[in-house]
């Protein structure tokens, strides 16, 4: 598929999941307690210094696939340590220094580690990293209805991933993903929410420049803890 040729998302579901409210509230009532992966508990360690250490703001960008958007987070907050997290270690090892603007090069307050979020989002709760921001920027969709546990709503991590940011914010091409994704923190409880499509002058991430690009709507959900 070439750039400009994204297809729009087709899901067999046309509206919330009607399992979403048991699916939640199942992983508000239980403890996730699958081991943790070494290497995620590594990243994680050395991390957590560096974090400790740190007296400012952290800026999270869960699943940041090549970085860009860590990047733009950075050069726009120069007083936080913005930290990208995502699991490819294909997208997090490709050097687009070389291909973006070149203000975004080399900043020295983006780190950007490969990590499963199903660990590192908990290992980050725990350890109440003082998290100003948290993006969630194009996750993946999973739009078949049986897959909804894929979704970040549906996962047994949810309860902490809305532990971690005072505010929290998701873009998706598809606004059930975030319609969703909001009525699961309103089962939880404590949050405002607001929700519009994105309209950024510059994209900031590889997958908005390719939604656009194919005249498709970006969407934001910003959730902000009352
Ligand atoms: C659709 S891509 C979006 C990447 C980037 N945010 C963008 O908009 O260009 C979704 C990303 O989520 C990452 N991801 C999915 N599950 C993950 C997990 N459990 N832990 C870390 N990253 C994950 C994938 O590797 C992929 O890079």
């Amino acid at each position: 598929m070439s750039f400009g040729d994204s297809k729009a998302i087709v899901s067999n579901q046309e509206g919330i999941h009607d399992k979403l409210e048991e699916i939640v509230k199942k992983h508000l009532s239980h403890t996730f307690e699958k081991p943790y992966s070494q290497h995620t508990l590594a990243v994680f360690n050395a991390l957590d210094k560096e974090v400790k250490q740190f007296d400012g703001e952290v800026i999270l960008d869960a699943c940041c696939g090549v970085g860009q958007s860590t990047r733009i987070l950075a050069k726009r907050n120069p007083q936080a340590l913005v930290i990208g997290v995502d699991k490819s270690a294909h997208r997090i090892e490709r050097n687009v220094d070389e291909h973006i603007d070149t203000s975004l090069a080399n900043l020295p307050n983006v780190r950007l580690v490969r990590a499963d979020l199903n660990d590192f989002y908990r290992l980050v709760a725990q350890a109440n990293w003082p998290i100003k921001q948290h993006y969630i920027l194009y996750p993946n969709p999973w739009p078949k209805a049986k897959h909804i546990q894929r979704r970040w709503h549906g996962s047994a991590v949810l309860p902490q991933i809305l532990a971690i940011g005072e505010r929290i914010e998701l873009r998706s091409n598809w606004p059930l993903y975030l319609q969703e994704f909001a009525k699961a923190a309103e089962f939880v409880g404590g949050f405002e929410t607001e929700f519009k499509q994105v309209i950024d002058d510059e994209p900031i991430t590889p997958f908005e420049a390719k939604y656009r690009a194919s005249g498709q709507t970006c969407f934001q959900l910003v959730l902000s803890r009352q």
